[in-house]
């Protein structure tokens, strides 16, 4: 054939492959969460096979662990114990509850890992949720903010990084913004989930922290998953609020708003691979349906590809371990 255009000639060896990839990932890109529980002891997560709620030694431990393997960033999530569940949600204001004694420790034990912190009610709130509900069940957004304000100041106190307010109402990454300022916290940052959508792939995650909502749903803070147009109305406002940067959350689900954010913000760009999407790669391989590595790897290179440099995944030592035997 008179062919002088072939494409398979940059793909014909793993030189030349490695010459024309387009994008590569790193374990310096991945955030891992790390679930923790008040207890003595580390927990398997039922909800979550393969995943843990550890203890504060445990934490330290597979923290440690993953720096070793290139991981630098973590970010935590309490399983808040029953009797300090409230419906004004008070615990996620003490100063020496669960999460600012993990930060406190993670910083002692490990003064290089960068510690992000979730800024939301649904651990601490007996109704579920990730804002104060009205007698008459509504979500009330103003006086949420002002109690996440409070949760942000408790872990920036602690040595928080960043925090992360994963709750979704109006306003909150600008009023965080200044309510950190005011203490002079001008270098802790804010990993805002700017595009979270109401989706059915956090239940497992629910489960681990015994936080689904008592009654009704997310949708009147959370996303439609329907609505493309509307993720860069959020970008722009948490842009403008002052956010270091934007999430979108889940993840592989959701790649066509992960491309939108990028071309649309010059901040960086994380997404969040969620308990869902871990399930489904675990649990196909789990059953010897698909390859476990490989899925992984891909799903991962499909997050990054679309835009995000950072991302959160549960998948984070698997991968970065995945990377490293890949070098050597
Ligand atoms: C809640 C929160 C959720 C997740 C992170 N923060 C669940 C929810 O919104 O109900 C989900 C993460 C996952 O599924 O892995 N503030």
């Amino acid at each position: 054939m008179n062919l002088p255009i072939r494409p398979r000639r940059n793909r014909q060896s793993p030189a030349i492959r490695g010459l024309v990839r387009e994008s590569r990932l790193h374990p310096e890109q991945f955030i891992y969460p790390l679930f923790l529980s008040g207890n003595d002891s580390n927990e398997e997560i039922s909800s979550m096979p393969g995943c843990h709620r550890w203890s504060l030694a445990g934490l330290v431990a597979e923290a440690g662990a993953a720096f070793d393997e290139g991981i630098r960033t973590v970010v935590l999530f309490p399983r808040i114990s029953d009797n300090l569940k409230s419906p004004r949600a008070e615990e996620a204001l003490n100063p020496d509850g669960l999460i600012p004694h993990a930060i406190r420790t993670l910083k002692h034990h490990l003064p290089e890992l960068c510690v992000i912190t979730d800024i939301a009610l649904d651990p601490y709130s007996s109704d579920g949720h990730d804002g104060l509900l009205s007698p008459d069940g509504r979500i009330l957004n103003d006086e949420t903010i002002e109690i996440l304000c409070g949760q942000a100041l408790t872990h920036a106190r602690a040595g928080a990084d960043f925090v992360s307010p994963s709750d979704m109402m109006d306003g909150r990454v600008g009023a965080i913004r200044a309510a950190l300022d005011s203490e002079n916290f001008t270098s802790t940052g804010i990993l805002s989930y700017t595009a979270k959508y109401a989706s059915a792939c956090y239940g497992p995650f629910r489960g681990a922290l015994d936080s689904a909502p008592r009654s009704g749903d997310k949708k009147t803070y959370q996303m439609d998953p329907a609505n493309r147009r509307e993720a860069l109305r959020e970008a722009a406002l948490d842009e403008a609020e002052g956010a270091d940067i934007l999430m979108v959350k889940p993840a592989g689900l959701y790649l066509d708003i992960i491309s939108d954010l990028h071309a649309a913000s010059s901040l960086p760009i994380a997404a969040y691979q969620v308990s869902g999407e871990y399930l489904m790669i675990r649990s196909a391989a789990a059953a010897g349906w698909l390859d476990e590595t490989r899925m992984i790897m891909e799903s991962l290179t499909a997050i990054h590809r679309a835009g995000a440099s950072l991302i959160l995944t549960y998948f984070a030592r698997t991968a970065a371990r995945c990377l490293q035997a890949r070098a050597s």
